[in-house]
């Protein structure tokens, strides 16, 4: 079995979160086998890497990985495009045509934004699962298929099912393994590792000297909520690198382009007065006292008898 980090390296993750770890620990021990996988976490965590590691350390990595965007197709061509059709089936149906799950045979399917596929999709999804059996739109024929299935989302699925968005059934069958990837904000040093590693490869693009922060900007930006998560970060990383002329990036700077510290403030307004200095502090500080009440609430758990 290949090492953690030697995957890290093959797939150019950067990271030594303990959680990151052991949803990548998971994948390497879930790849093998023909478990449908569910990858959960926010918008731009990092999960589209993990359906790829499986394929590759599967027995089906010589046969097709298909990835689709679930949440990118219209609800009108969705079916056909997954399970094919039959010609004549529907108006502009010239020909008949072969789905990403009769191509994908013996291989992986990825099936990124799960949570968008429209209902009488999940019926045929479901279907394939269980047997390997699907339809092509307008045929009557059953076909098998053998198709691993890794499915992706960033919306909660307990709520699309309370919604009756998403089938119940389908959402058991799909996530029979579930790895979440976390949220930048919980990843402590890697923030700035990550920063650092996008700061020197948009200096090689752009063919200027690397940006680094001075200390205090790196605990700001340990500090910062990253909703955006990782691929906010390497925006920020990219617009910092191209924009600024002093390569040593302090506290204010950073903060010029860190809009929502805390406070909803405007985006891009460089406000390098006093003043603002002093309210960004103490957000800060409002940040620290409210993550030590969290963790004296924490701390208080265990003692509950
Ligand atoms: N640990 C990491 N090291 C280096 N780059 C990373 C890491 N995690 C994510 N990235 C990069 O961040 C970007 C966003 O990741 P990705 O596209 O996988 O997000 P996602 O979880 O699929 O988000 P969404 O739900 O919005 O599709 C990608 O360019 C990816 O290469
Ligand atoms: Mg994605």
């Amino acid at each position: 079995m290949e090492s953690l980090q030697t995957i890290k390296q093959r797939f150019g993750i950067i990271g030594n979160n303990n959680q990151l770890n052991i949803a990548l620990e998971k994948t390497i021990r879930v790849a093998p086998t023909d478990i449908s996988v569910l990858v959960t976490g926010e918008s731009g965590v990092g999960k589209e890497v993990i359906p790829k590691i499986i394929h590759n350390l599967s027995h089906r990595k010589h046969a097709k990985y298909i990835a689709v965007n679930c949440g990118a197709i219209p609800e009108g061509t969705i079916d056909s495009e997954l399970f094919g059709h039959e010609k004549g089936s529907f108006t502009g149906a010239t020909q008949t045509r072969s789905g990403y799950f009769e191509v994908a045979d013996g291989g992986t399917i990825f099936l990124d934004e799960v949570g968008e596929l429209p209902l009488t999709t999940q019926v045929r999804l479901l279907r394939v699962l269980e047997n390997g059996e699907f339809l092509k739109v307008g045929s009557s024929k059953v076909q098998k298929t053998d198709v691993r299935i890794v499915a992706a989302t960033n919306v909660n699925m307990i709520e699309a099912i309370q919604k009756e968005k998403f089938r119940e059934d389908l959402y058991y069958r799909l996530s029979t393994v579930e790895i979440n990837i976390p949220p930048l904000r919980n990843r402590g040093d890697d923030i700035h590792l990550l920063f650092r590693k996008f700061a020197s490869d948009f200096a090689q693009k752009y063919k200027m000297p690397t940006i680094r922060l001075e200390e205090k900007a790196i605990e700001a930006l340990k500090g910062y909520p990253w909703k955006g998560n990782i691929r906010q970060l390497r925006n920020l990383t990219e617009q910092i690198s191209v924009i600024e002329q002093n390569r040593s990036i302090s506290y204010n700077t950073l903060m010029s382009y860190l809009p929502d510290y805390g406070a909803n403030l405007p985006a891009i307004i460089k406000d390098k007065t006093k003043e603002s200095e002093f309210k960004n502090e103490r957000e800060i500080l409002y940040k620290v006292l409210f993550d030590m009440r969290n963790d004296i609430t924490d701390l208080k758990k265990p003692l509950k008898f």
